[in-house]
């Protein structure tokens, strides 16, 4: 059996999302009642039992759902409720097996099923769809990769050696790799694409951007938060930039937002240098994919590009310092898996890479996602 049994179509563009936004407030008290009560559940649930839900949840049910995305289920359902026969003769699986899997997903909200036994999709399998904006089904068929879980496979090796597994498996770091291996570029950027759909629409309804003339979005891939912040913004200008092989596939989207006029599109290496004459740069999910001496080379590059009284933009997860339950915390292992020294930072750490780079912290902005804005001025 291979493991590719046969082509995954993603999706094909990237979108901008405007989905509407509970405030700040609502999204946290929200959490802190959600979290009280799961540590009160974890209080009356047998030890055991909770470590075996553990294991299970996040295994078990992660790759269901990984499966049920390659098979595109959730597609399948678009026009209503169907039976498992026929969903499996659609995507020529062993019936009784995928009836077991979607049940399995049922019990768990993914999807839901009628009354006469059909199954049907819930708001969450609706994410697996793929023309879905914000759609996730390529972040979650990216964790079936070959590249993904076989470094996930060594966690152990990792912890143990403070190395990434997939920098020791492949010998290049993961931006290399997707250059060399086009097919698993797209579908990382069709993942962040989606990834990215919900921290930028926090990110546009929380920060001011109305005094911004030019935006430079670096390491912008295919372009979604220069594109909401356009639309958003009729007066401001964007520059998009990334490695040339990323942004190849950026005009036609940016072109679709009616947004191309006023967005230029610019790839190098950011390392080296990145575009003067922005008055704002912006770097989503970029800092945590370095260790600190790369993440200062990057912000430096910045600072020598940014106009004096610019402001230097973040958006990233910022991991509180007294371990409250925080996705940013567990996330931060994919980094250590997949990038090396990369890792998600406390707000202090960042405040010492802004220095050490020539910016003034001012601000850590929270929004209705995981993400945060970490605002900075040139010194
Ligand atoms: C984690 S992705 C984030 C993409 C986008 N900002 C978002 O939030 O969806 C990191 C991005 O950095 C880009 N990148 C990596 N190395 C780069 C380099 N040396 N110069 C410019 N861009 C780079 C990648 O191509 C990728 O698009």
């Amino acid at each position: 059996m291979t493991r590719q049994d046969r082509p995954i179509a993603l999706q094909s563009q990237p979108h901008t999302f405007n989905q509407k936004l509970p405030p700040v407030a609502v999204v946290k008290l929200l959490l802190s009642l959600i979290n009280f009560l799961a540590q009160v559940r974890q209080k009356v649930t047998p030890p055991p039992l909770t470590l075996h839900e553990m294991v299970g949840t996040y295994t078990f049910v992660s790759n269901a759902i990984r499966v049920a995305a390659r098979l595109g289920i959730a597609d399948l359902l678009k026009d209503g409720p169907k039976r498992s026969e026929e969903l499996a003769q659609a995507v020529q699986a062993h019936p009784q097996s995928l009836y077991r899997l979607l049940r399995a997903l049922t019990n768990v909200g993914v999807f839901a099923q009628e009354k006469d036994g059909r199954f049907k999709l819930t708001p969450i399998s609706k994410y697996l769809q793929t023309d879905t904006p914000g759609s996730m089904r390529s972040l979650v068929v990216m964790g079936s990769q070959e590249w993904h879980y076989e470094s996930w496979g060594h966690l152990l090796t990792s912890v143990k050696s403070g190395k990434a597994p997939f920098e020791v498996l492949y010998g290049m770091n993961l931006f290399q790799y997707f250059e060399q291996n086009p097919e698993a570029g797209e579908i990382f950027n069709c993942a962040m694409t989606g990834v990215s759909a919900q921290s930028t629409a926090a990110v546009a309804a929380i920060y001011d951007f109305s005094r911004v003339t030019t935006i430079v979005d670096v390491g912008g891939g295919l372009g979604t938060l220069v594109a909401t912040l356009l639309k958003q913004y009729p007066q401001m200008l964007g520059v998009l930039f990334d490695r040339p092989h990323v942004i190849a596939g950026a005009r036609s989207f940016l072109e679709t937002e009616g947004v191309a006029q006023r967005c230029e599109i610019l790839s190098g290496d950011f390392f080296e240098a990145i575009p003067s004459g922005g008055d704002a740069y912006i770097l989503q999910n970029i800092i945590h994919d370095w260790d600190d001496e790369r993440a200062t080379a990057i912000l430096k590059c910045c600072r020598r590009a940014i106009a004096a009284t610019g402001k230097l933009l973040l958006c990233e997860m910022v991991i509180p310092p007294d371990n409250r339950p925080y996705f940013g915390t567990v996330f931060d292992l994919e980094m250590q898996v997949l990038c090396g020294s990369g890792r998600e930072r406390t707000a202090s750490e960042f405040r010492a890479l802004f220095q050490a780079a020539g910016f003034k912290l001012t601000r850590v902005i929270p929004t209705p996602s995981f993400s945060y804005v970490i605002e900075g001025v040139p010194v």
